[in-house]
């Protein structure tokens, strides 16, 4: 049975307006739905659902009256991709009805008060919840990351869920907000060699896929893997599965509290990446983009491809996405200097899965992301390779896949 407090009870009767009382009419809903006992405060969320592509003129009307009945958000709220670069759409290609559509859209959630920060990755630049405070993201792998890698508590809420959740700044107190949710119920033994960002991913995968919601408590990974390996690694079991949270012997916080492990768990060994490999790669050997950046790429991320390019020219398309911050911010570094120095583009507020790739005329695409390589064949339509990063720029360089490096 759902509690609610006496200002919660104000916002469910209208008190504080129209637009409000539909948020507090939707995050109650699901409260209901999901046996809440009460509602939890939530000090920030993330709200998906933002490119034109996936939204339609439905989903912008939609936004727009809720502006209009008086909604705005209560709590910092950022944004997901949108389906193009907002400043630099035009010299990408894409078309002017594209742009004005996306800006449009935009524009409704700046006027229900929301930053227009267009990343999956808030917590690279300013959104970064403590462990233990409750949250209402909406994107898949920040989701997965901020429960298992910041430790704060979200379920994985749909577009609508969020914004609602933003406008009351409460969310229903269900799922893994509560203690008991968050215990590891497969534990998965790694006893193969997982070291790239690639293998990171392939290895999310197969988990991905074997532990559909589940919450996975891996052991055999490296104690210091890096953030950037926690981060392909959720986002890849978030797209084959749907997993919100995971733990990792020694590696993230939660992984050390006595008793993580669920009684009755199950057990997965996992001695091979080899499947997630083939199932990941199409066969095709020249390449007409690299995507970098999904997630969007952190300082570090950028400053490997720099590295990696070694001053050398690119024949295919280069696309490093990111968040407009953080470009600025390796604008700042000299990073965007090297990297359009070697012919590629460091691309802001975008993914390529939103965005409407048809427009371009790219046919084919090599990316280190396992869930880019999932996702891009059905949304983008664009055939995969897929593989370490050093294998990425290998193949902007050349224009080739390159067979030599494997995978
Ligand atoms: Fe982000 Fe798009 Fe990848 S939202 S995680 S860049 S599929």
């Amino acid at each position: 049975m759902l509690a609610l407090t006496s200002e919660e009870q104000a916002l469910l009767a209208g008190e504080a307006g129209v637009g409000v009382r539909k948020a507090a009419e939707i995050v109650v809903a699901l409260g209901q739905i999901y046996g809440a006992r009460c509602l939890v405060p939530v000090v920030s969320v993330q709200v998906a659902g933002v490119s034109y592509r996936n939204l339609g003129e439905a989903g912008l009307q939609f936004l727009s009256e809720w502006a209009e009945h008086g909604a705005r958000v209560r709590v910092p709220t950022t944004l997901n991709p949108a389906g193009i670069d907002l400043d630099a759409w035009q010299e990408l290609g894409f078309s002017s009805g594209f742009a004005r559509q996306q800006e449009a859209v935009i524009e409704a959630y700046r006027r229900l008060g929301i930053l227009a920060t267009c990343t999956c990755t808030p917590y690279l630049v300013g959104n970064v919840p403590a462990p233990g405070d409750h949250v209402a993201w909406a994107e898949s792998s920040a989701v997965s990351y901020a429960n298992s890698v910041l430790g704060a508590r979200t379920n994985r809420e749909g577009g609508p869920g969020a914004l609602a959740a933003a406008i009351i700044g409460r969310t229903a107190a269900y799922g893994l907000h509560l203690d008991e949710n968050r215990r590891a119920t497969l534990r998965v033994d790694v006893r193969c060699r997982v070291k790239t960002q690639a293998d990171f991913g392939a290895l999310g995968t197969l988990v991905g896929k074997a532990a559909r919601n589940r919450v996975p408590y891996f052991t055999g990974l490296d104690e210091a893997c890096s953030s950037e390996a926690l981060k392909a690694l959720g986002a890849a079991m978030a797209a084959s599965g749907a997993v919100a949270l995971y733990h990792v012997a020694g590696a993230t916080p939660e992984a050390r509290t006595p008793g993580i492990l669920a009684d009755g768990y199950d057990t997965l060994v996992i001695d091979d990446l080899g499947p997630a490999y083939a199932a990941l790669n199409q066969d095709v050997r020249q390449i007409d983009l690299v995507w970098i950046g999904c997630p969007h790429a952190g300082l570090s991320e950028i400053a490997e491809v720099v590295r990696l390019l070694g001053g050398r020219h690119t024949r295919a398309a280069l696309w490093i996405t990111t968040a407009r911050a953080m470009r600025a911010q390796a604008v700042a570094e000299g990073l965007v200097a090297a990297v359009e120095a070697c012919g590629g583009r460091v691309v802001a507020d975008m993914c390529v899965v939103v965005a409407p790739m048809y427009e371009l005329g790219y046919r084919t695409l090599a990316t280190p992301s396992a869930k880019g390589a999932s996702y891009v064949p059905s949304h983008a339509g664009l055939q995969v390779r897929y593989g370490s990063l050093e294998a990425c720029i290998e193949s902007a360089v050349t224009g080739i896949w390159p067979i030599e490096f494997g995978v």
